[in-house]
Order: C-alpha cells, then structure tokens, then sequence
C-alpha cells in the first residue's frame, strides 16, 4: 500500500491489515444490503445489531484520509495526539508515525493515546503497532472513551474521532477543555450520517464555541474543525 509514511516497516503492517479487512468485505457487504433493504441503516447506524456484527470488524478509517491526518498531525508539529475509536490500529499507526517523526526532527517528546472499548481489539492493536516499531509512541487505554479520556495528562494538539455516532459528541465535550488553541479535530462519515452527527456539527460549526469548522465531501465526509485561541 503507498501511503505518505515513506516508512517501509509501517507500509508492511498497513499492507498486511489491508488484506485482512478485505477478507471481511463481502460478509459487511451482505450485512449492510440486507439492511438497506430493510431499510434500517440510513436511519440507525448504531442499532445494538451493527455494534454486535462490528465487533470484530475494522471498520477502518479511509486510507486517504488517514494520509490525511498525518500531514495535518506533521504541519501543527503534534505531539499529543488523541483518538477516539482504536480497533486494530489503522489509523493509529498514521498518528504515531507522525508523532515520531515530529519528534525526531524537533526532539522532546509525544504521545498517541488511543481507546478502545474491545479489549481483544486493543491487544491486537498494540501488537500492530509494535510491528510497525510504533509502539513506544502508543498507549491505548481500554475503556469507554467518555471515561477514559477524562485527563489525558496535557493539551491535546490533535484529536480524531472514528467511533460510534451517539458518542461522539459526549466524547468531544470531554476532550475538548483538553484541547489547546489551534488543535485540529477530524470527524469521519459526518456527511454520510448528517442527520445522526447533527448535535456534533452545530457545535464545531458555530463559532461561538471557540471552532471554525470544514465539511471536506469525501467518501461520506470528513468534518476539520480548528480550536480557535
Ligand atoms: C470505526 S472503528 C475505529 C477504526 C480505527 N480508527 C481505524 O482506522 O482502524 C470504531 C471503534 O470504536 C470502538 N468503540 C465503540 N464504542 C467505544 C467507546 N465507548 N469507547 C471506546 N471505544 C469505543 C469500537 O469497538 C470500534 O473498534
């Protein structure tokens, strides 16, 4: 897989997952038509059914949008970086090889702090990462988001959130006192979902919320919200 790593151990690992998520894809395929037929997923993406089926999915972020975040995490130098929604760590080992990177060329230190509620998920996760020579920039905290990102030990230059739709606004009302001024905030499938992400957008898009915020139409949308001072 050609990413914008230029880490060949990295791309390894990446190239790996790729294969196994694609194995998954016809049996999320037959999933999602007969749901469509139902006509239950446009109208709850986070039914108790889809969080089950999901459970041992990856449901990963987008390749060209986690290329996406490592240039942003690079141009604002990130150092603390948070994300919402583990799984398998795709994109996961994006954010940590540009929190390396950012401190191998300015030193000092950075950190990716990860959550994920599926602790099978977040062992195979860190596994990932220690195979891509990521894993001392990682720490994935097991857990619901809403608790475990409660103090995240300092300002938070970049936060990603890839998760389940009904929590990611509770997740951002946590994070978002954690966030410094000019921190960027990615949102996935906002456009997809508007409807279910709308409490979400009326907050990063209405500037009096310390946000000015950009809908970017890709693959279902990706909201980039900048922490103003
Ligand atoms: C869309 S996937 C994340 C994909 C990942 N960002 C990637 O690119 O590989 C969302 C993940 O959030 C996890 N999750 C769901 N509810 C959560 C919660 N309350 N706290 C933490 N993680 C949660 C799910 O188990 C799932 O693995």
């Amino acid at each position: 897989m050609k990413t914008v790593l230029c880490d060949a151990r990295a791309d390894a690992v990446l190239d790996r997952l790729d294969q196994e998520a694609r194995t998954q894809s016809s049996e999320m395929r037959r999933y999602y038509d007969a749901k469509k037929q139902q006509a239950k997923r446009t109208t709850d993406p986070d039914s108790p059914d889809d969080m089950a089926f999901v459970r041992d999915k990856f449901v990963a972020l987008d390749p060209e949008k986690c290329d996406l975040c490592y240039m942003l995490c690079r141009s604002i130098k990130a150092r603390r970086v948070v994300e919402f929604g583990t799984s398998f760590g795709v994109s996961t080992i994006y954010l940590a090889a540009a929190v390396r990177d950012t401190v191998r060329e300015n030193s000092g230190n950075g950190i990716v702090i990860g959550t994920e509620i599926e602790p099978t998920k977040a062992t195979v996760a860190n596994a990932n990462l220690a195979e891509a020579g990521l894993g001392t920039f990682v720490e994935i905290r097991v857990g619901d988001a809403r608790q475990t990102l409660k103090d995240v030990g300092g300002p938070v230059d970049f936060l990603l959130l890839d998760s389940w739709i009904p929590l990611v606004r509770p997740v951002m009302d946590v994070v978002a006192p954690q966030l410094r001024p000019g921190a960027i905030v990615v949102c996935d499938n906002v456009q997809m979902y508007e409807h279910e992400y709308a409490d979400y957008t009326a907050f990063v898009r209405n500037p009096k919320n310390g946000f000015r915020s950009v809908l970017l139409s890709h693959e279902g949308g990706l909201e980039i919200s900048v922490k103003l001072d």
